[in-house]
């Protein structure tokens, strides 16, 4: 009886320990990921869709991106061709500006086309809320902003994503032309482990 009591206690720790694990998302370190690796011939590849909100504020109290260089061409250009910014702005689970914040997209964008506007995005999701917590999705894409939807690929992620591939679909909610803010909706579809 104690013997079988012992057992049975056993297995509730391990079973409380895988369920603690993942709910955390995952054993991080480089053994784990090494462990990790070495299962994925069983893994199982799935789909998961994300919905947010992404606030691109340049001007006013909440401004969450910022230039940081352009060309010399940048003011007379139609296209505003050379400008950078730095952003690290909410993603939120709906379009108000006082939206629940479930993320950042922190990077890189610039206006890199002479024809046309169009950015280039090199973008990472950081999630900070639920079960993506401490997971990410990274993004390099063509975004011209002009345009009813911008397709772009997500190319790789961590945590719950490692080894991730999608496709992130932009849509602009909400655009001032005078303060250059903006409120994107955006739809990823991703497969990942
Ligand atoms: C921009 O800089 C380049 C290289 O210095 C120069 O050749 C060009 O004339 C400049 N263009 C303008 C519009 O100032
Ligand atoms: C700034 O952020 C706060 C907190 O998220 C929000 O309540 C407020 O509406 C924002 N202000 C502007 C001007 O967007
Ligand atoms: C997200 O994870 C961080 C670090 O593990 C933790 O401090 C934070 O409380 C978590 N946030 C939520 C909303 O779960």
């Amino acid at each position: 009886m104690a013997k079988l009591c012992i057992i049975f206690m056993l297995c509730s720790l391990v079973i409380f320990t895988a369920a603690v694990q993942s709910a955390a998302g995952l054993e991080k370190g480089p053994e784990a990921v090494e462990k990790w690796f070495k299962k994925l011939p069983q893994a199982k590849e799935k789909v998961t869709k994300l919905h947010f909100y992404f606030h691109d504020t340049i001007t006013g109290k909440n401004s969450s991106s910022f230039t940081v260089a352009q060309s010399n061409i940048t003011l007379t250009s139609p296209t505003f061709f050379g400008i950078v910014s730095v952003a690290d702005d909410p993603l939120t689970i709906g379009p108000e500006s006082d939206s629940k914040i479930v993320g950042r997209a922190q990077g890189v964008y610039l206006a890199a086309s002479l024809e046309d506007i169009a950015l280039t995005m090199t973008l990472n999701f950081v999630f900070t809320d639920g079960k993506y917590n401490g997971s990410t999705l990274s993004v390099l894409g063509h975004n011209p902003i002009l345009h009813k939807y911008r397709e772009m690929p997500i190319v790789g992620g961590s945590g719950v994503f490692r080894l991730a591939r999608g496709i992130a679909t932009a849509q602009t909610v909400w655009y001032n032309r005078i303060s250059n803010n903006a409120v994107v909706e955006y739809t990823v579809m991703v497969l990942h482990y």
